[in-house]
């Protein structure tokens, strides 16, 4: 039995720079089965009704983060979101607010990634020698592990900054997602570069400027929660300010085992041949 076909309308924002004064909305209709993505229906459209309409993807996956998108006035992924989940008559489509905008449903994520850039986002260690030529390997516990894990599924895709109330009316402010990121890498036992962090953190367009709206954590298409790691980072700088913090770091360096010397605890029985 075939599926059911929806006639869908998407009311899409279009913008083009060189050609427009202001945005403006253009009405597709597509028809839609179920299993259909946003980015599937934007792909329809710009296969048989326009060309012109400018959408970015890669990996249609929801991995890599670059097909960020307002569908139905909340931020998303298009690769991730089911047509018919949304609406089975008509959905609409437009750029992620609160960065400027390319064209069409492209918007300039690249000052977001020179912010986040700017926070130092890798491992550092003061012990440079043994970083340049390891002899053992850093150790860390299933907990100490736990403290970061869910803000490393980040995927930088920008539906966080377009849901903060106060990156709206705030465009120094650093935004969920580089802040939530110091978060990480300063929870980061391996890590010995938490002061340089905390700096940015603490800065007029920081971690304080969050009003605790909790949107960003709403919007995350990957179950993230910046919202909590800024107001860890707050908790932190303040205990710090008043020396009362206890978090402290435990960057262990554990012997490298001697593999050369490792022998199975069973031994395998010796090979004859012909039999
Ligand atoms: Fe990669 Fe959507 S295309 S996240």
């Amino acid at each position: 039995m075939s599926e059911k076909v929806y006639n869908i309308i998407f009311y899409v924002r279009r913008f083009d720079p060189e050609k427009d004064s202001a945005p403006r909305q253009q009405q597709y209709t597509i028809p839609v089965e179920k299993g259909m993505t946003v980015l599937d229906g934007l792909h329809y459209i710009k296969q048989t009704q326009d060309a012109s309409l400018g959408f970015r993807f890669s990996c249609r996956m929801g991995v890599c983060g670059s097909c960020g998108m307002m569908i139905n006035g909340k931020p998303g992924l298009a690769c991730n979101t089911q047509i018919l989940d949304v609406s089975e008559t008509a959905l609409t489509v437009a750029p992620l607010p609160n960065f400027n905008l390319i064209r069409d449903l492209v918007p300039d994520l690249v000052p977001m990634f020179g912010v986040h850039k700017g926070i130092q986002p890798y491992i550092q260690r003061r012990d440079v020698a043994e970083k340049e030529n390891p002899s053992m390997e850093y150790f860390q516990t299933p907990h100490q592990l736990e403290e970061f894990l869910q803000f490393t599924y980040c995927i930088k895709c920008g539906c966080c900054m377009a849901a903060c109330p106060t990156m709206a009316t705030d465009r120094e402010y650093l935004g969920p997602m580089p802040l939530a990121q110091i978060y990480r890498y300063n929870v980061d036992s391996r890590d010995d570069a938490g002061d340089a962090r905390r700096n940015i953190a603490a800065e007029s367009h920081g971690v304080f400027n969050c009003h605790y709206a909790g949107e960003c954590s709403a919007a995350c298409p990957k179950g993230v929660d910046p919202a909590r790691a800024i107001q860890l980072m707050k908790k932190d700088l303040v205990l710090r300010y008043f020396g009362l913090s206890k978090h402290g770091k435990c960057a262990h360096l554990h012997k490298k085992p001697d593999k050369s010397s490792w022998k199975p605890k069973v031994e395998a029985p010796a090979f004859t041949a012909g039999k």
